[in-house]
């Protein structure tokens, strides 16, 4: 078994496994910002990326991607239901999310979640080599910092969240709130999207663990664990790049054509998720057409909204509710070969992305609660020309450093609707002021600080951040 230096544990890999029907298999790229984020990181880097690869059975050997060595963990359909549909997604994943939907407390999803945290921290202890550092990735694999470090006191632990910590009343609503917490803490480091998350994690930890300390640190077992903030990012030369391609140029030039060349283009790119604001966009967008603020003829929306979790039940009332309302709205104002919405299902890769951000007038990025929102940044670096508006909600992690967005209580429906014309409407001059200001922003934070700031808090020694690129 190789090991290395550095392993990262996250539960997806960068690459998803697509058995096709006739057994053949593809890789895609995996969904979400966690993906994206740590891939244009890792693929330069001689690492060891240890992840579920989306099928279930046996896991298939992958290859490498350049330097970086991917190791599956594999998931059985009953594991796959109790950790990843249920504990994570069920009970966490809405729980974190302020509670826009109910989280669901299952007694049977428990046992399955500890078991597969278990069988991550094996995979990762196996790839580390002696002192390495491993970095474990968000609310799935929760319990491996302390699971790993039963195993291996020798590492060097690190773990990142990549959506929010809620606030402790909401935190203390799981039955299981002290493994948990205890499960997290096992890492030297653990890093946040936002610094009120490390506040929480002090209250609890004082008020669960009876620990002393601040929001920088706490002791716990005579160890010090340190937390901190470091809002994850994106890989902005690489958007800026990508957005000036000739072929990506030209593919925006189609669509406005086909969109309609006199026509502002509202776009939306979301995971098919009730965190992301879907239905209050619509909702607002739809009023603005019923009172003739907006017109057909002259603005039109795009929506992209990626299948995700599609197994999960609160997911499928939600692609329900939102097909019936674009249709809704779409037969209500929409005109022959000219509908109000342009409604996607679909997922895009980066390339085509690129291309709808360069079309994009307006940017419309709403969630009720968002740990970070790559989206938002990814829009900021593909307008290097300082052209085009991005409305952003005031939940999403981005908000706090997108300060020149315009920026919108998403729960505020009559708010969204002026905000969203104020962003129409707004003078060029203003935009371009907004749009470089938050262009210089990203371009300081971008992944590459961002991993750079985390690893070498982790390791104070240096070494680590000099295995990156
Ligand atoms: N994304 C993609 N194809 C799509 C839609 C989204 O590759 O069709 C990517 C997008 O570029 C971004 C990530 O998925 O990097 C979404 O990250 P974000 O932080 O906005 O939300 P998340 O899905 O992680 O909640
Ligand atoms: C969010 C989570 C990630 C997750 C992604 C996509 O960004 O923080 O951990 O990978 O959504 O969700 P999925 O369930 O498809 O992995």
């Amino acid at each position: 078994m190789r090991q290395s230096s550095l392993v990262v544990v996250a539960n997806r890999l960068p690459l998803d496994d697509n058995a096709a029907r006739d057994g053949a298999c593809e890789w895609r790229r995996s969904p979400g910002g966690l993906a994206s984020a740590l891939r244009s990181i890792l693929e330069q880097t001689p690492a060891t990326w240890v992840g579920w690869g989306g099928g279930i059975g046996p896991a298939r050997q992958l290859p490498d991607v350049g330097p970086l060595r991917l190791r599956p963990v594999a998931l059985t359909a009953d594991e796959l239901q109790g950790y990843y549909e249920g504990f994570a997604n069920s009970t966490l994943w809405p729980l974190y999310h302020d509670a826009v939907e109910p989280p669901v407390f299952d007694r049977g999803w428990w046992e399955t979640y500890r078991a597969v945290n278990r069988r991550f921290a094996e995979a990762a202890a196996e790839s580390a080599e002696p002192g390495a550092a491993v970095w474990v990735q968000d609310y799935h694999l929760q319990l491996v910092p302390q699971l790993l470090r039963e195993l291996r006191p020798d590492l060097l632990i690190g773990f990142f969240l990549h959506v929010p910590f809620p606030p402790p009343e909401l935190f203390m609503q799981l039955p299981r709130r002290t493994e948990l917490l205890r499960g997290m803490l096992g890492a030297d480091l653990v890093g946040f999207q936002r610094p009120q998350a490390a506040h929480n994690v002090a209250q609890l930890a004082a008020k669960l663990l009876g620990t002393q300390g601040a929001d920088d640190a706490i002791l716990l077992d005579g160890r010090v664990v340190r937390t901190g903030a470091f809002p994850v990012s994106i890989d902005v030369p690489e958007m800026t790049a990508l957005a000036a391609q000739p072929s990506v140029r030209s593919h925006a030039h189609q669509l406005r054509q086909d969109l309609g060349p006199h026509k502002r283009v509202v776009l939306s790119v979301d995971r098919l998720d009730y965190t992301k604001g879907i239905e209050h966009r619509l909702t607002a967008y739809s009023e603005l057409l019923r009172d003739g603020r907006i017109k057909v003829r002259d603005v039109v929306m795009v929506q992209v909204a990626v299948p995700s979790r599609e197994r999960v039940e609160n997911y499928r009332g939600l692609r329900d509710r939102i097909e019936r309302e674009v249709g809704r709205i779409n037969g209500e104002y929409g005109r022959v070969g000219e509908p109000a919405i342009h409604y996607l299902n679909q997922p895009f890769d980066r390339a085509d992305l690129a291309a709808l951000y360069q079309t994009a007038d307006v940017m419309v990025v709403t969630p009720l609660r968002d740990g970070m929102n790559l989206v938002a940044k990814e829009y900021v670096a593909a307008r290097a020309e300082d052209t085009g508006a991005l409305v952003l909600s005031e939940f999403a992690g981005a908000a706090a450093e997108l300060e020149d967005a315009f920026q919108v209580n998403p729960h505020d429906v009559d708010g969204l609707k002026e905000t969203l014309l104020r962003a129409l409407d707004a003078d060029p001059a203003d935009l371009a002021r907004r749009m470089h200001a938050m262009r210089e922003h990203i371009t300081e934070h971008d992944i590459h600080a961002w991993a750079g700031d985390y690893l070498t808090s982790l390791d104070h020694s240096g070494g680590l951040a000099r295995v990156l690129p």
